[in-house]
């Protein structure tokens, strides 16, 4: 059987999207960002009105529920590029350009809110956080596999769920009610998307099986954050990392096995021989993965062990 090209892929796939349109505007629910933010606690910074500037001791959050604040937030400040990415692979027109447009509003709303919050909470240093999101959106973002249909749908099956993970997290870490009610929301409005794109993606292991399991191996072998290109991101991921919000064993058990089990990818049948090759590297990876999380978590808890005896 020879491969489809992209835009067969997309014209094939299309009643799926436009199934899974239909059934994402019945189960999403209209919700306010406003609603969300606690406006009673605001207070005028500096600058042309002459209120107070931030200072660190207005911050009443735990550092890394910050750090990963920051990070949610500029990752979903990045919309721009992440919306002209699909714009351009998926099209403006029919099922895939209703989704398209859809989905961008929808994940503006998780900016705004996030950042209202921030704003009016005063958890982080507004200043700071201004010039890391011009600094990030300045650089844009590009996913490596952005000309791909099939490996575009499995990354960001994977990675809205990844997103979920870590603000339903980190919305626990603040321990601020408010703030976790919130990001409960967003992570609400991240497993919708993370479920369209997976079905989209059963869809293309129904159509042609053996090119779905190779843009699934790829992108599991590679797997990055979106978040990645934001400046110190390494250490940021590691406090994150550390702090249980968004780890290696919740990206393997939580993240990647849930979405591969519903792909049901070790019984698929009818691959050619790159579909069973790109099958065997899934498999591998898995079990690399469970090794590094199992490296981690030792390393975790020695450390923690470290810091109880102080
Ligand atoms: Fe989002
Ligand atoms: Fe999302």
């Amino acid at each position: 059987m020879t491969a489809l090209s992209q835009t067969a892929l997309l014209l094939e796939l299309e009643p799926v999207v436009e199934r899974n349109l239909d059934r994402h505007l019945a189960v999403a629910k209209e919700w306010f960002p406003h609603e969300y933010v606690p406006w009673s606690e605001g207070r005028t910074f500096d600058g042309p009105l002459g209120g107070e500037a931030w200072s660190e001791g207005d911050s009443t959050i735990p550092d890394v529920a910050r750090t990963a604040l920051i990070v949610n937030l500029l990752t979903e400040d990045n919309l721009p590029s992440y919306h002209h990415e699909i714009a351009t692979l998926f099209g403006r027109d029919g099922a895939w350009g209703t989704w398209v447009h859809r989905w961008t509003a929808e994940e503006g709303r998780h900016g705004t809110a996030i950042r209202d919050y921030l704003t009016v909470t005063r958890a982080v240093d507004p200043v700071a956080l201004e010039r890391a999101r011009m600094t990030h959106m300045s650089a844009g973002y590009a996913n490596v596999h952005d000309d791909e249909v099939l490996h575009s749908l499995a990354y960001v099956s994977f990675q809205e769920l990844a997103t979920r993970i870590s603000h339903r997290n980190t919305g626990r870490v603040t321990g601020d009610p408010a703030c976790e009610a919130l990001l409960a929301r967003v992570a609400a409005d991240e497993n919708l998307h993370m479920v369209f794109y997976r079905n989209l993606l059963a869809g293309a292991f129904e159509l042609a099986p053996s090119q779905a399991m190779r843009a699934v191996a790829d992108v599991v072998a590679d797997f990055q954050m979106p978040g990645n290109g934001i400046d110190g991101f390494a250490r940021k991921s590691v406090a994150i990392a550390l702090a249980g919000i968004y780890d290696l064993r919740q990206h393997r058990d939580d993240v990647v096995a849930p979405v591969l089990r519903q792909w049901d990818v070790f019984n698929v049948t009818g691959l050619d021989a790159d579909g069973e090759a790109a099958r065997d590297q899934i498999a591998a990876h898995l079990d690399e993965l469970e090794r590094a999380a199992s490296r981690f978590e030792e390393k975790r808890d020695a450390r923690a062990a470290r810091l109880a005896s102080r």
